[in-house]
C-alpha cells in the first residue's frame, strides 16, 4: 500500500537520524571532545545540541504521526496490536519523557551556564545529558531492532 509505504518512510528516517545521532554524539563525539580545553569542549556540545535536537524533535514528531497513523489504518487500530508494536510504543514514549526532559531541563541549563561562562555549572549540566543518552540509546537500539524484526516473531 502506497501510504504504508510512505508511513514506514518517514518512521524509519525517524528513527534513523535520532537514534544514529544519539550514537554518533556518544560513541564518537564524546571521546573526540575529550582532548579540547574545558571551555571549548563545552562550546562544541553547545553547538553541537543546537545543531542535533532541533532533527529529533523532527524525528519526534514522524515518528509519532507515522507510527500511530499505520497503528490505527494498516493495523485496524489499538485492539489485538502484536507484542511488538505494543513493546515500541511503551519504550518509544520513555524515551521520548527521557529527551523532553533532557531538552527542557539540562540542555537548557547547559545552555545557560555556557552563555555566562559558568563552567563547572556547565560541566555539570553537559554530565546530566549524558547520563540521560547513556540511557536512551539503548532504549533506542533495542526499539529499532523490535519495530524491524517484531513481524516475524510469530506472537
Ligand atoms: C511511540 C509510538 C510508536 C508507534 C505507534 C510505532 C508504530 C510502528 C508500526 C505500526 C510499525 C510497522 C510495523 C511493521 O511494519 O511490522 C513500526 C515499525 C518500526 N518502528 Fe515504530 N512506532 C513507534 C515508535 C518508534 C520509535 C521511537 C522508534 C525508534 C526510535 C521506532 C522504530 C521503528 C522501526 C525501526 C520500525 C521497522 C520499520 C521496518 O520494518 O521497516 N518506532 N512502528
Amino acid at each position: 500500500m502506497m501510504e504504508t509505504t510512505l508511513a514506514l518512510t518517514f518512521h524509519i528516517l525517524g528513527a534513523v537520524v535520532w537514534v544514529g545521532g544519539m550514537f554518533a554524539a556518544y560513541v564518537c563525539l564524546r571521546p573526540a571532545a575529550g582532548a579540547l580545553e574545558g571551555p571549548q569542549r563545552l562550546r562544541l556540545w553547545r553547538s553541537f545540541f543546537a545543531k542535533f535536537l532541533p532533527w529529533v524533535w523532527v524525528s519526534v514528531l514522524l515518528l509519532l504521526a507515522s507510527g500511530y497513523w499505520m497503528l490505527l489504518t494498516t493495523f485496524g487500530g489499538f485492539k489485538g496490536a502484536p507484542l511488538y508494536i505494543n513493546l515500541m510504543q511503551a519504550v518509544g514514549w520513555l524515551m521520548i519523557a527521557l529527551f523532553v526532559w533532557l531538552f527542557h531541563g539540562p540542555r537548557l541549563k547547559f545552555k545557560r551556564a555556557t552563555d555566562a561562562q559558568d563552567w563547572p555549572a556547565a560541566a555539570a549540566h553537559l554530565n546530566r545529558i549524558r547520563q540521560i543518552n547513556l540511557v536512551n540509546l539503548p532504549f533506542g537500539l533495542i526499539v529499532v531492532v523490535i519495530g524491524g524484526s517484531g513481524r516475524f516473531w510469530g506472537f
